[in-house]
């Protein structure tokens, strides 16, 4: 039976470059998006030129339920499913003072509560495997902007670290904590280097650096329960 990844997001920027990625390594891509459908198309292309089958599965995962969902279908066409990547996620700022209740909700769905309920049903429905979440260096420190956003990532990091136990010896649970390495849509390269500015190797990180991390994690049998911080020391100082 062929080995096969669902990555969350997989059609643009980080989970299109993890999908593809993986699909050079041999696994079928079962590649989730929402509302990136020409993106998930092309991305689709990619990977059916590495040699890799690759289907697209649409949802929105602001719902808990649909999420939910998401694992069965895959595993009706990839029955060798066994690697889940965690990466879909929506990143705001919204102050404290600001956050409504709907606010909160939608960011904690798709941040924390679809991560959690995909690992929940592909626990169950597969024999053993991977699970990879995407957390953000920040999870170390306690910054008050993106309040909702970090609240959600501090809630995974401690899932990531629960599942590892809950979940072993069949599944490996780990992460990577990204730092200055893609500038959110609309804000350039500016926004990158004053971020990594502080860090302590004072530039912006690669796609390749991520990539570098995430084998790292696929390829490693006796890591798990592990947070790899790929932000040039970034969450030191
Ligand atoms: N970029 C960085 O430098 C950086 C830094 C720290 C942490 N990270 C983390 O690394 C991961 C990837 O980062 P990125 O910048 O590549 O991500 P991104 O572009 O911000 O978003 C990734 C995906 O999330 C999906 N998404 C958003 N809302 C959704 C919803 N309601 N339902 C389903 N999917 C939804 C989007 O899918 P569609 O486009 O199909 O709607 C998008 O493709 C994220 O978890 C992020 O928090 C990234």
């Amino acid at each position: 039976m062929k080995k096969a990844a669902l990555v969350t997001g997989g059609a643009v920027r980080i989970g299109k470059e993890i999908s593809l990625n993986l699909a050079q390594k041999g696994y079928d891509i079962a590649l989730h998006y929402n509302s990136s459908e020409k993106e998930a198309i092309a991305a689709r292309e990619l990977i059916l030129n590495t040699g890799a089958d690759c289907e697209l599965f649409r949802c929105d995962l602001s719902s808990p339920h649909d999420a939910k969902e998401l694992v069965p279908k895959v595993t009706k066409s990839f029955e060798g499913l066994c690697v889940l990547v965690n990466n879909a996620s929506v990143f705001e700022n919204v102050g404290f003072h600001d956050v409504t209740p709907e606010f909160l909700e939608t960011d904690m769905a798709i941040n924390f509560k679809a991560p959690f309920f995909l690992s929940q049903s592909f626990s169950a429905e597969t024999g053993g495997g991977l699970i990879v979440n995407f957390l953000d260096t920040r999870v170390r420190k306690n910054p008050v902007e993106h309040f909702c956003y970090n609240l959600s990532k501090k809630c995974l990091y401690h899932l990531t670290k629960m599942l590892a136990r809950e979940l072993a010896p069949d599944f490996r649970v780990n992460a990577v904590c990204p730092g200055a390495i893609l500038a959110p849509s609309g804000l350039g390269e500016d926004y990158l280097l004053k971020m990594a500015r502080g860090a302590p190797m004072k530039r912006p990180g690669s796609i390749e650096d991520i990539i570098n991390a995430f084998n790292y994690l696929l390829e490693s049998n006796y890591v798990t329960g592990e947070c790899l911080f790929v932000d040039g020391g970034m969450s030191l100082t």
